[in-house]
């Protein structure tokens, strides 16, 4: 925990190959994210075998208790080409569903934001196609266009790791969180120790970076990913993070040999 405090002092957010300052890395960001964003999709179940699919299937459940109440309004920032909004909204079908038949069609949308333009395109694309109710907007996480409390829930998937500065980020999200709403960062970590976890950092650090990039065409991106995760914080002092800038009760959930870490709190 020590050594990722004494990183995240160095490194207030991302700064990808190249970047200065936060300007200059959300720029780059925003770069990377555009030129990827066609093949986005087909890359991230190829290159988890699917699993990003599980792991969003199972954030959403960690939330029933909020998805359950059709009123309660909702946004995924960071929400890229919708994936993570879209389970938050196929849990929600069912759980209103199973609890208050009549009320399923009056579910408050739930949004989605992004400040890439074509990964918003992919995620409007894709809603047409199922009866969900969501919206899509453009907006930085780290300005977000919203008043004070407007949000019992407020969620990003592998997006926090991308902000430019991680505390700036969390105080927007506490924000526009009422007071006891709930925050959910899915994140990817570095995984622990173990064979298994032997076997995907090799992955993760070696192969998946030399396809991601042959088939985006983008060997940045792909390069990027793992040099982020390394220099990401780790769960223990993210959650001291996410408590010092405004949450309470903060949790963490670990899968996939530790590499991928749900956290989750309470807007104090
Ligand atoms: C790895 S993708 C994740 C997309 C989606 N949440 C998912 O689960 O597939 C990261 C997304 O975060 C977005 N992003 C990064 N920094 C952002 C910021 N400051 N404001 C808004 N979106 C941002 C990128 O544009 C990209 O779409």
């Amino acid at each position: 925990m020590t050594s990722s405090v004494q990183k995240l002092e160095k490194l207030p957010g991302t700064r990808p190959e190249g970047s200065q300052n936060e300007t200059e890395a959300s720029a780059r960001v925003q770069q990377m994210f555009d030129s990827i964003a066609p093949r986005y999709d087909f890359l991230n179940h190829l290159l988890s075998f699917s699993l990003d699919r599980v792991w969003r299937r199972r954030t959403a459940k960690k939330f029933m208790h909020i998805l359950s109440r059709p009123e309660a309004r909702i946004l995924d920032l960071c929400c890229g080409t919708g994936d993570l909004a879209f389970a938050l909204d196929r849990a929600r079908i069912s759980s209103i569903g199973k609890s208050q038949h009549s009320r399923m069609e009056d579910r408050e949308p739930l949004i989605g934001s992004d400040f890439v333009e074509k990964m918003l395109e992919r995620a409007r694309e894709k809603s047409t196609k199922h009866p969900y109710r969501t919206a899509f907007a453009a907006a930085d996480a780290l300005h977000v266009p919203f008043p004070d409390a407007t949000f019992d829930l407020v969620t990003t998937a592998f997006g926090f790791r991308n902000l430019a500065n991680y505390e700036q980020g969390l105080r927007e999200f506490a924000r526009i969180l009422k007071p006891g709403g709930e925050l959910g960062i899915l994140e990817f970590t570095e995984p622990g120790s173990g064979p298994f976890a032997g076997v995907f950092r090799f992955y993760f650090r070696h192969i998946l970076p030399r396809i991601g990039g042959a088939v985006s065409g983008s060997s940045e991106a792909y390069a990027y990913l793992p040099s982020s995760v390394s220099k990401f914080p780790s769960p223990a002092a993210l959650a001291a993070l996410i408590e010092k800038n405004g949450f309470r009760n903060v949790r963490i959930a670990s899968w996939n040999f530790g590499s991928v870490i749900l956290h989750s709190a309470v807007r104090a």
